[in-house]
C-alpha cells in the first residue's frame, strides 16, 4: 500500500534518551499522536519532566504558544508496551542506541507488527540504512531521519535514502518533517552522511593543529567562530557531541571511506584517559560544577 502524509497520524518514537525525547516533542508539537516507547519506565518519566521542561521554556521565552504547548503534551504519551504502540503507530522513529543487531531486531518486529502502509525511520548515525532495511519485508519504507542535539532547537533533519528506500517515502518522511518545523536536505546513503563526515575532518585537523603547536585550542576555536562564522568552535563543540562519540563515528568513516579519516591520535588518548567532553567535566577543555568552561584549561593528554 502506497505510503502518503494522510495516513501518518500517529508516530511511535523508541527510545527515550537525548535524541528520542527531543524527536517525540517535536513529533507532538507537528501535530501528530505521539507514543513514546523505552523498555525502562524511569527512563520514559525522566524524558516527559525534559519535554515538560523545556515546553515551559519555550512559553517563557516567547517561542511556544501556551496552548500548542498544552495541546502537545495531550497528543504525547509514553509506553513500555511496544507491541501494542506498533500495532496503533503509522510511523516508527528509532532512536535506541547505536548497535546494529538491536536496531534490526527491532525493525523486523515493527515489520510484522505494523500496519502496510508504516514508514520505518532510523535516527542512526552511522549504520547502514540498508542493513537495517534487509532485517524487514519492506526495505522500500525504510529510510534514515537524522536528528541534532538537542532536536527541538536545532532545525535540520538529514533524510537518508537506502539504496532501496521508494520515492515515496521520501516524500512522507520529508512532509513529516516539515510538520515537525523542521529543513531537510537529501542524502544517498554513504558513511557519515554529509554533517558528521565533514565534521570528522574539521575536528581532525584541529586537533592536528593542536598537537603540531600551530595554535591552542581556544585560538582555534575563536578562528573558526570569528574569522569562518562557525557558530561554535571544532573543541568546543567536541567537547559538548562527546570525545567517545567523535571518536567511534571517526573510526567507522576510516574504515569505510579512507586513510583521510583516520582518527587522530589526541582524540584516542583522551577517551582512554576518560576525558569525554562536558559529560565527565573534562575533555579538551575542563568544567566547573556548573558546566563552565575553565579559562586557559585545554591540556593535552
Ligand atoms: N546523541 C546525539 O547527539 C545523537 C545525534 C544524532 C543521532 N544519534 C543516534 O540516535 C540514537 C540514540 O542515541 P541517544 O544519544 O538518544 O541514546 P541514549 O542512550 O540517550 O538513549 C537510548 C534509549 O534507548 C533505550 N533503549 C535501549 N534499548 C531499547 C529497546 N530495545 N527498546 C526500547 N528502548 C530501548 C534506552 O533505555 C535509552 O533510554 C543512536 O543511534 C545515536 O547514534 C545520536
Amino acid at each position: 500500500m502506497a505510503a502518503s502524509i494522510d495516513h501518518i497520524n500517529t508516530i511511535v518514537v523508541v527510545g527515550s534518551g537525548t535524541m528520542g525525547l527531543g524527536i517525540a516533542q517535536v513529533a507532538a508539537m507537528g501535530g501528530f499522536d505521539t507514543i513514546l516507547c523505552d523498555i525502562k519506565e524511569e527512563q520514559l518519566e525522566r524524558a516527559r519532566k525534559i519535554i515538560e521542561s523545556n515546553l515551559e521554556k519555550g512559553v517563557a521565552r516567547g517561542k511556544v504558544a501556551e496552548d500548542d504547548a498544552k495541546a502537545a503534551l495531550k497528543r504525547l504519551g509514553t509506553s513500555t508496551d511496544l507491541d501494542v504502540a506498533l500495532e496503533s503507530a503509522d510511523m516508527l522513529i528509532e532512536a535506541v542506541p547505536e548497535i546494529l543487531e538491536l536496531k534490526q531486531d527491532l525493525f523486523a518486529k515493527a515489520d510484522r507488527l505494523m500496519r502496510p502502509h508504516a514508514v520505518l525511520a532510523t535516527n542512526t548515525t552511522g549504520l547502514s540504512i540498508t542493513a537495517i532495511g534487509a532485517a524487514t519485508r519492506r526495505p522500500e519504507k525504510v529510510i534514515g531521519m537524522h536528528f541534532f542535539n538537542p532536536v527541538h532547537i536545532m532545525k535540520l533533519v538529514e533524510i537518508i535514502r537506502s539504496k532501496a528506500t521508494a520515492d515515496e517515502t521520501f516524500a512522507v518522511t520529508e512532509a513529516v518533517s516539515r510538520k515537525m518545523g523542521k529543513e531537510t536536505v537529501e542524502v544517498n546513503e554513504s558513511a557519515g552522511f554529509v554533517t558528521s563526515r565533514i565534521n570528522a575532518l574539521i575536528g581532525n585537523e584541529a586537533f592536528r593543529m593542536w598537537e603540531e603547536g600551530v595554535a591552542q585550542p581556544e585560538d582555534i576555536d575563536k578562528a573558526l567562530k570569528l574569522g569562518l562564522n562557525h557558530p561554535m568552535g571544532p573543541f568546543e563543540l567536541v567537547d559538548l557531541v562527546g570525545l567517545d562519540v567523535r571518536a567511534f563515528s571517526t573510526r567507522n568513516l576510516h574504515e569505510n571511506l579512507g586513510e583521510m579519516y583516520r582518527p587522530c591520535q589526541i582524540i584516542l588518548d583522551l577517551v582512554a584517559a576518560g576525558r569525554l567532553g562536558k559529560k565527565t567535566g573534562q575533555g579538551v577543555y575542563r568544567y566547573d560544577a556548573e558546566g563552565k568552561r575553565i579559562p586557559g584549561s585545554a591540556t593535552l593528554p
